[in-house]
């Protein structure tokens, strides 16, 4: 996910573009660039880093015009260098073009252009959008010119681009990703939200999938890719600048919540082929040597190490390798045992947090491989691994973290069918059956969204309430966990996750009228049944049952106070269905508290400090 940001006005644009990409940055920020257009030429600054890391460096004031476009990248394709930043131009320096989104047939029109004399100077899939335009230039004007490039891109692109020979007209188009054309007096933008141009204009039109826009300071046309021009609506914004950033959601945390069908649909993205699961490069581990891993050691702090457990039962369920879940912070200071085929993996939203990293080092010193799984592009924990699968999430702004933990549920579950195949644990058709079971995870996610309002009631009932219990067993303990912790982090309520037969043992003590337990108790043949005995001895002490449950379950409804239905799905995928109503339960509670939602007391997004 990068952001894009442009302008064309009857004055120098430049502090209005660095504006709007200082607001775009939470959408990538390991990279930033800007192109103007001074008399004929363009003039582009670009570098690694922040936006005021990179301004430090190369000082974006100096560029001046009265057009100019910009982008913020998050990296996909290409490494993070400056070479990879944007604006990407072509040979002769002609066009620029900042690009959000994938360009899937990038590397057969990259080989076409090269047969045809292009010069690259980056990795990106975005420099051949611009080639391919400067290819068609040599028979077309401009709109044309574009509009064929598109004609022949497939996967997804939200555009900004700029022709140094035509110093009055911004291009943009879209198809996949967001982009919106915001009107303005004698000055018209295009971004990838609304808030980073709302204090210049609230007049915004958005653009459909393959649609092109073509802007000059006082004129705007937008085309369909056949060429013929389309009516378009302009609409007036009414939200605050602030709430906007959130896209019209109060939170972040709430906003992430909802962005999370499509962040898994995103980390499963062309990594299923024919039913076989395919890693990308950086994954950096061959068949040979995972076929001869013998146990693996999973690392990891938070929620992270929340989603290292279900990576656990799903590794041993399924692959059946032996797998032992640390806390990053006490690995660190033991002399683990490391047999020679032992894997260590690491898993980390950010990739900064600081215990990983020092682990991840100790595991390296026992000249064991190590993997991890992260979100963030070329953060540290990627450095140091041999091979890395990422997360899709996007950036995760809110602190207590949501999207990145299922997508790293969907990253562990893959890993555990690529394992389960080369170790012939599961055959063919068992493995295309949790492919199928995957797939669905996206719309199903989308059906827990849909019907929030059991979770909204639930919180209206028990806000005020002091302490609760999240029980829950198998691959949905670890999910009781962080059910817990969400709870803990953004509405400071005592909760505690527990093994949902292990309550016995202690907990059961506190439970009276005044507790709320909420027990995830989805169909599946290992422990249902013996759940619902867990939630008769809650109820026979007056504890209110939450109880998350498969949709057809006529039993739960029967025993539970409140039930949350779940779409059905295979049992191991039932954990990801399962996060979401206590994230969102989590929540609405702190919601109702009036808490700080997205920077709760005490709390960092990343704990870069031991
Ligand atoms: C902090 C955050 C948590 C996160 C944990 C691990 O405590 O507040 O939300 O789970 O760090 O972070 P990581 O980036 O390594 O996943």
């Amino acid at each position: 996910m990068c952001g894009i940001v442009g302008v064309v006005s009857g004055s120098n644009v430049n502090e209005k573009l660095f504006n709007g990409l200082s607001n775009l940055e939470y959408r990538g920020y390991d990279s930033v660039g800007m192109c103007f257009i001074n008399g004929s030429n363009l003039n582009i600054k670009k570098g690694v880093g922040k936006l005021e890391e990179v301004h430090k460096k190369v000082d974006f004031s100096k560029l001046k015009g009265n057009i100019g476009i910009g982008h913020c990248r998050w990296s996909t394709h290409g490494r993070v260098t400056e070479k990879n930043a944007h604006p990407h131009v072509d040979c002769k320096n002609k066009v620029s073009v900042v690009h959000n989104g994938i360009i899937e047939n990038y590397s057969e029109l990259k080989d076409e252009l090269i047969k045809k004399g292009h010069k690259f100077c980056s990795q990106t899939d975005t420099e051949v959008i611009a080639h391919l335009i400067e290819d068609n230039l040599k028979n077309s004007r401009i709109e044309e010119a574009v509009r064929l490039a598109l004609s022949r891109i497939e996967g997804s692109y939200a555009l900004g681009i700029l022709f140094a020979d035509e110093p009055g007209k911004l291009i943009a188009a879209r198809n996949e990703s967001p982009l919106i054309i915001g009107i303005g007096k004698n000055e018209n933008f295009i971004a990838s939200d609304v808030p980073s141009i709302l204090s210049h204009t609230n007049k915004i039109i958005y653009l459909d999938d393959r649609e092109i826009a073509v802007l000059t300071r006082n004129s705007h046309k937008i085309f369909d890719i056949s060429g013929k021009q389309k009516p378009k609506k302009i609409h007036t914004i009414k939200w605050s600048a602030e709430a906007a950033k959130k896209e019209g959601y109060k939170h972040f945390m709430l906003k992430e919540i909802h962005e999370q069908p499509r962040a898994i649909a995103d980390t499963l993205n062309e990594r299923i082929q024919n039913s076989h699961v395919v890693f990308e490069k950086e994954f950096g581990l061959s068949d040979d040597y995972l076929k001869k891993i013998n146990r693996i050691v999973i690392v990891a702090c938070g929620t992270s190490w929340h989603a290292a457990l279900t990576g656990e039962f799903m590794l041993e369920e399924l692959a059946k390798i032996p797998t032992e879940v640390e806390y990053a912070s006490e690995f660190r200071y033991r002399h683990p045992l490391m047999g020679k085929n032992t894997l260590v993996i690491a898993i980390s939203q950010s990739g900064e947090t600081a215990d990983t990293i020092a682990a991840l080092k100790e595991a390296k010193k026992y000249g064991v491989k190590t993997l991890s799984i992260c979100n963030v592009m070329g953060s540290s924990i990627t450095r140091i691994s041999d091979g890395v699968i990422y997360t899709r999430a996007g950036p995760e702004i809110g602190v207590a973290s949501t999207k990145a933990f299922t997508t790293q549920l969907a990253v562990l579950y893959l890993f555990t069918i690529l394992l389960s195949k080369l170790k012939k644990t599961l055959n063919q058709e068992q493995i295309k059956g949790m492919i199928d079971g995957i797939r669905k995870i996206p719309l199903q996610l989308q059906t827990v969204l849909d019907e929030d309002d059991e979770i909204l009631e639930c919180a209206e009932l028990y806000y005020n309430k002091l302490n609760s219990i999240y029980l829950g067993r198998g691959i949905n303990f670890p999910i009781a966990l962080e059910g817990a912790l969400k709870l803990k982090e953004v509405s400071y309520i005592h909760a505690e996750g527990y093994p949902a037969a292990e309550m016995k043992h202690g907990p059961i003590a506190l439970i009276d009228k005044n507790m709320p337990v909420v027990v995830i108790a989805p169909h599946d043949v290992y422990t249902y049944k013996k759940v619902l005995g867990n939630i008769e001895e809650v109820k026979a002490r007056g504890g209110i049952i939450i109880a998350i449950a498969s949709e057809d379950d006529k039993l739960i409804p029967k025993k539970a106070k409140h039930t949350i239905f779940i779409p059905k799905t295979l049992y191991t995928l039932s954990s990801i269905l399962a996060a979401v109503p206590l994230q969102l339960l989590a929540y609405h509670i702190a919601d109702k508290l009036g808490r700080d939602i997205d920077k709760p007391r005490n709390l960092a997004k990343s704990v870069v400090v031991e």
